[in-house]
């Protein structure tokens, strides 16, 4: 059973550390998982799709990503790939991500997303129904890394209410200030989101697959609180709680693994967000799941 301390830190602040949520040998198993699946990617079957996190006019969110619910699919950095799609670092630091059904189709990430210690934390926190909407390898990898801006994550993964989300977020790598940790605006759990990030209902002329509804507020930048975490940590993110990082300047890896579950016990996952269950993978319901 995990520590209930951690119930009243979320409940708080939004968000809340578990140290030492993952052992040793499972941070070695994930992350040499994951150097097998980059290292058998061919980069000229994926590298014309780049992961442009402020990009506004979302024209590089196009079917591939859109798809990418039951795949496991690469996301590449901006600054590693260039116009003719020929990446301009080694492959073993191109990525940006991988997602995002993660969680699903590969066993050490399947293990651990529905492994009993994270049975235990739904619980704790009084999930009836959770269902894994989403998973993803974020490799915030050394210099090119780039940041991630402010933003909260029910933009993206709207439920109505819109406080049934919750990510689970796991260092693979200490994560502090110089290599790109989390940044937390505590206690804004209960604001809800006013963007949306969505599938354009009539893409018509202009082709693009998705579009942001609303407009995001500017928040004081000094007001974040690092979380600075050790390695094997898990970060528990309520989905309105408003973070950001910064891009990864050290020469040291920052790897992360994340998902995402919504308790569709009180909650409808909107059918507007950009990612949408498939026949092949409907969210699968985290309690249900034997591993
Ligand atoms: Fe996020």
């Amino acid at each position: 059973m995990v520590n209930s301390d951690f119930v009243q830190q979320f409940n708080e602040n939004g968000y809340a550390v578990i140290p030492n949520f993952l052992s040793d040998e499972e941070i070695v198993e994930m992350k040499k998982t994951m150097a097998r699946i980059v290292d058998e990617m061919d980069p000229k079957e994926h590298s014309s799709h780049i992961f442009h996190l402020d990009d506004k006019t979302c024209k590089s969110r196009d079917e591939y990503f859109l798809t990418s619910n039951d795949k496991i699919r690469f996301f590449f950095e901006p600054k590693a790939v260039d116009q003719d799609g020929n990446l301009t670092v080694p492959k073993s630091r191109s990525v940006n991500k991988i997602g995002h059904a993660l969680a699903w189709l590969e066993p050490v990430f399947k293990k651990i997303t529905f492994g009993e210690k994270v049975k235990d934390v739904c619980r704790q926190l009084g999930h009836k129904d959770p269902r894994v909407v989403q998973s993803m390898y974020i490799f915030k990898n050394p210099v090119i890394g780039q940041k991630v801006s402010t933003h909260q994550d029910s933009t993206f993964l709207y439920t109505d209410p819109p406080s049934n989300l919750l990510g689970f977020w796991f260092a693979l790598d200490d994560a502090a200030v110089e290599n790109g940790c989390l940044y937390f605006l505590p206690g804004t759990q209960n604001v809800n989101p006013t963007s949306r990030f969505v599938r354009t209902p009539n893409p018509g002329t202009t082709g693009d697959l998705t579009m942001i509804r609303g407009v995001e507020p500017d928040y004081p930048l000094d007001q974040f609180k690092p979380a600075p975490v050790s390695k094997g940590s898990l970060v528990l993110i309520h989905g309105n709680v408003i973070h950001r990082s910064e891009d990864n300047t050290s020469d040291l890896p920052r790897h992360a693994y994340t998902f995402h579950v919504v308790d569709h016990h009180n909650a409808q996952y909107s059918k507007e967000n950009w990612l949408q269950p498939s026949e092949a993978l409907p969210f699968p319901k985290l309690y249900d799941v034997k591993v």
